[in-house]
């Protein structure tokens, strides 16, 4: 299941009318409601909103980490709505994500080295090539290796631990790299290195990004294409400039109100 192998003209993937509802004392909530969304070969999308908004409940879906009420996923212009077994795991080979504590995801007792090759080890990558690959992935997240791969985690800085997972995701050749607040604990100047790092790899490597976060000013600065959930509900759409300059919902418009400096940064940055 790759994009090289299987030429798709349409979105590398899909949600069609995915709703998701959860059971609640007293009844259910509906967290994501009838959304529809195309992710395209090499850009960035990027989902913003507030928090409760559904983003994650929507991140969780295309992960295939939860199950949708109703509606449909696709990849590379298959159904994985309801796949399992060995198809399930190439999908989550092909589709990879980063989220919010990357420290969560280390075992404090584990180098940046062993860490990576037990990584690979686990998703069967043949032995021969693995430090080359793992050096090479360091590589793309701007770390270097012979400093990187000795260290534990608590020795890393929250960016520097944020890329190595980027850079775990990376060893998978992914075709899809889903980042989930991957940059909200970061302070401000590590945040813009690891956007910088997204957009390269978008550049670089074609990938396919979704970037999900409650900042609009982040998700301008990186996405091609800008979705804006409230309530479950995709409320806007369309490419960043469009929304950054005509936005047409009035959620929108005051999540953009709190970036007073977005317009000039952003036609600096153009
Ligand atoms: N397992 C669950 N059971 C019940 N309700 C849930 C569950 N997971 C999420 N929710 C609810 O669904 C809604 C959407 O949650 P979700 O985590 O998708 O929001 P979010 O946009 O990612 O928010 P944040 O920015 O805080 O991460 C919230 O009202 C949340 O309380
Ligand atoms: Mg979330």
């Amino acid at each position: 299941m790759s994009a090289n192998e299987t030429p798709v003209l349409g979105p590398v993937l899909s949600a069609q009318h995915v709703t998701k509802q959860f059971r609640v004392a007293g009844g259910h909530i509906t967290a994501v409601d009838d959304v529809s969304v195309d992710f395209h070969a090499g850009k960035v999308l990027a989902v913003v909103g507030e928090s409760g908004s559904g983003k994650s409940t929507l991140a969780r879906m295309l992960l295939r980490l939860m199950p949708v009420t109703s509606g449909t996923i696709t990849y590379l212009g298959k159904d994985v709505t309801n796949i399992s077994g060995r198809q399930l795991r190439a999908y989550w080979r092909d589709v990879q994500a980063v989220f919010q504590d990357p420290f969560a995801s280390f075992n404090q007792f584990f180098t940046v080295g062993n860490m990576l090759s037990r990584s690979l080890k686990l998703a069967d990558s043949s032995a021969e090539s693995n430090d080359e690959l793992i050096e090479r992935c360091l590589g793309y997240v701007g770390l270097k290796p012979a400093d990187a791969l000795r260290k534990y985690p608590h020795q890393l800085s929250g960016g520097q631990r944020q890329r190595v997972m980027v850079a775990r995701a990376l060893m998978m050749n992914p075709k899809v790299l889903l980042a989930d607040e991957a940059t909200s604990m970061l302070d401000a100047s590590l945040r813009v290195s690891v956007l910088n790092v997204l957009t390269d790899l978008r550049r670089e490597l074609g990938l396919t990004v979704l970037f999900i976060t409650h900042d609009i000013g982040q998700a301008c600065y990186l996405a091609d294409e800008v979705v804006v959930m409230e309530h479950g509900l995709v409320v806007e759409r369309g490419t960043t400039d469009q929304v950054i300059f005509s936005p047409q919902n009035d959620y929108t418009k005051r999540l953009l109100a709190d970036v007073p400096d977005l317009k000039g940064s952003l036609k600096s940055r153009r």
